[in-house]
């Protein structure tokens, strides 16, 4: 199987948890994609949902399919959010934000009752940090973060798009940094979280219910303990 047909497999998986009626939280990226193709699908067959994106371009996509788009302070409570991953671990730690959309993610990752990553085989792990973990900031501050980060060890990357800053949806800022020499994430998450500018990390360690990965044979499903 390829990554793709892997990420739609996990997709396909997931959408079998939506009911009718549930307010949904739509991730971002490739995976996510095929969710959302998914969810179109059930919306086209006749479910009815209501769903909260965590990205300009999901909602765009979503907007296309005919599915029902809301502003988070529209509901109360997300049922059930299907978003991806770039890499998760036994834990069920995620690195999150290579597409740029972790703040929102992460928004909807806490305000929802059951969170479920999707997922093709590449991104299991033994440890996080291959991947390098994206940190959102305020561009008022991203040079003095950027220093910060570099004097922690954590040689930081300034993402760019076209040759000029990324922004985010947010129009914020990443530094992208490498934690593959952390073994507390917990402690480096306080310790980002506390410095003004730092708006959100890509480190997602305690909110995923539930893990799908795409498999030859068929989706290998990881329910948290
Ligand atoms: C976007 C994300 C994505 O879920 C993550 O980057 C995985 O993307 P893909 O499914 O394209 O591999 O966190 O901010």
């Amino acid at each position: 199987m390829t990554a793709d047909q892997e990420k739609k497999q996990a997709a396909l998986e997931a959408v079998k948890f939506i009911k009718d009626n549930m307010v949904v939280g739509l991730g971002t990226g490739s995976t996510a994609k095929h969710m959302i193709e998914a969810v179109g699908d059930l919306v086209k067959n006749g479910m009815n949902l209501t769903c909260v994106p965590s990205s300009d371009a999901t909602e765009k996509l979503a907007r296309e399919l005919g599915i029902t788009i809301v502003e988070l302070h529209e509901v109360d409570t997300i049922d059930v959010t299907i978003d991806g991953a770039d890499e998760f671990d036994d834990n069920f730690q995620l690195i999150k934000g290579g597409g740029g959309a972790l703040l929102r993610e992460k928004i909807l990752a806490w305000n929802t009752a059951y969170n479920i990553i999707i997922a093709d085989s590449s991104k299991d792990v033994q440890k996080l940090g291959a991947f390098k973990l994206p940190v959102e900031v305020i561009p008022f501050a991203t040079k003095q973060i950027f220093n910060y980060l570099q004097a922690e060890g954590l040689k930081p990357v300034q993402r760019m798009k076209e040759e000029l800053p990324y922004r985010t949806d947010e129009n914020n800022n990443i530094l992208d940094i490498d934690i593959s020499g952390v073994n507390d994430l917990q402690s480096l998450e306080i310790k980002l979280l506390k410095v003004p500018g730092i708006v959100e990390t890509g480190l997602f360690l305690n909110t995923t219910s539930l893990i799908i990965v795409g498999k030859e044979g068929g989706p290998v499903v990881k329910h948290r303990n």
